[in-house]
């Protein structure tokens, strides 16, 4: 069977990493016999300066036709004076909707090589290897109505709406369950149920799913203590589960305790499984074309690639592997470089990654 992986690599520094993690994903289709084919495609500024759209027609077409995609990142000073609608950021939001893209899987890994970048003391976080299951596409950032109104005697309000679905809820939960199967069997589910309705419906439904999946240990919990808990005691959760708002805020904290941007990998997933994956940092135009970036965020989504849309767990893993070889073996990029260290080149990174596989 033959599938194919969409890659987008945009701009920045987008193009220099997803070469690297297109070596390493070429190197794993041979090793494991994947039957992986590539495919390139513009997205972003790239896009807007070949074709005047940030999501060309022919890019969208090719996306929802491909089983995964691969995405560097998009946007830069070129292109921030253009009009909201035709920027590059457009064009991730487009893929997002597009794909209905509702799940999005945020691990927050801290390798035990890099535990000095973290903030957190080492005893707090050492070890820390988390994942944050955020809903994507409801919640209060598209719940109807909204807006800002005048008020009788002309005082303005501004409103939005809190709404969540049985089946929006229980999809995601599926995910998470799933996820929580995969790793240690530990589920938190995080909501504001003491005040808020929609996630007393939230947690009604975690717990029905949960009779489903009778391998994991399902918890739940208020958001302003999982604040709290995720720095004062982040390892005690494996995988947690929330909404729109409460992911974008608790994923943010979560990827911080690792300290290093250039390490973190994405997933956005849809129900049938397509995803879309991409490093958690931007397209950092400061360090673009100098071949100084950080590839293993991309690399590391590759891996989450073949687990969670190609269902290649040994392959994800013999990456991930490899990964950690490379930091045992004292390689750092600029960005996660410390003293004692080899500083290495994006390329360098790549190559020692493939070397390690
Ligand atoms: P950024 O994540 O691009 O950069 C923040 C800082 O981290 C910079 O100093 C950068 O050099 C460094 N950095 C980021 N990734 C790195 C890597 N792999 N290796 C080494 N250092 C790395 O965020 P910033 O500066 O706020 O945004 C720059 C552009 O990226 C903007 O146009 C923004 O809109 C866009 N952006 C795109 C995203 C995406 O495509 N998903 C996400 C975030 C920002
Ligand atoms: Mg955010």
């Amino acid at each position: 069977m033959s599938r194919s992986v969409l890659m987008l690599p945009g701009d920045g520094i987008g193009p220099e990493i997803v070469a690297e993690a297109e070596k390493v994903l070429k190197k794993v289709n041979e090793q494991f016999e994947l039957g992986l084919q590539f495919d390139h495609g513009l997205v972003g500024g790239a896009a807007i300066d070949e074709t005047g759209e940030p999501l060309p027609g022919k890019t969208l077409d090719r996306a929802e036709k491909s089983d995964a995609i691969l995405l560097g990142a998009v946007g830069g000073p070129k292109w921030d004076k253009l009009e909201m609608a035709k920027r590059p950021e457009k064009g991730l939001l487009g893929l997002r909707s597009n794909l209905k893209l509702f799940a999005n899987l945020r691990p927050a890994i801290l390798y035990p090589q890099l535990a000095s970048a973290s903030s957190l003391k080492p005893e707090v976080v050492s070890g820390l290897d988390i994942m944050i299951v955020r809903e994507l596409t409801g919640g209060i950032y598209f719940g109807q109505p909204r807006g800002v109104r005048k008020l009788e005697g002309g005082e303005r309000q501004g409103y939005n709406t809190y709404v969540y679905s049985e089946s929006e809820i229980r999809r995601i939960g599926r995910v998470a369950f799933e996820a929580a199967q995969q790793r240690s069997g530990k589920l938190c589910s995080v909501d504001k149920a003491n005040v808020l309705e929609v996630t007393v419906l939230w947690r009604e439904i975690m717990d029905d799913l949960a009779k489903e999946y009778p391998d994991v240990e399902l918890s739940h919990m208020y958001v302003d203590n999982a604040a709290m808990q995720l720095v004062r005691a982040p390892k005690q959760f494996d995988v947690i589960v929330t909404g729109n708002m409460f992911g974008d805020i608790l994923s943010d904290e979560a990827a911080m305790l690792t300290g290093s941007i250039g390490m973190l990998p994405s997933a956005s997933l849809n129900s049938e499984k397509q995803g879309m994956y991409e490093p958690c940092h931007g397209s950092a135009p400061d360090i673009a074309g100098q071949g100084i970036a950080n590839p293993l965020a991309t690399i590391l989504s590759g891996a989450m690639m073949l687990r969670y849309s190609l269902g290649e767990e040994k392959a994800a893993e013999a990456i991930e592997a490899a990964v950690s070889k490379v930091l045992d073996q004292g390689l750092r990029t600029a960005d996660i470089m410390s003293e004692g260290a080899k500083q290495v080149s994006t390329r360098e990174m790549g190559d020692a990654v493939l070397a390690a596989l």
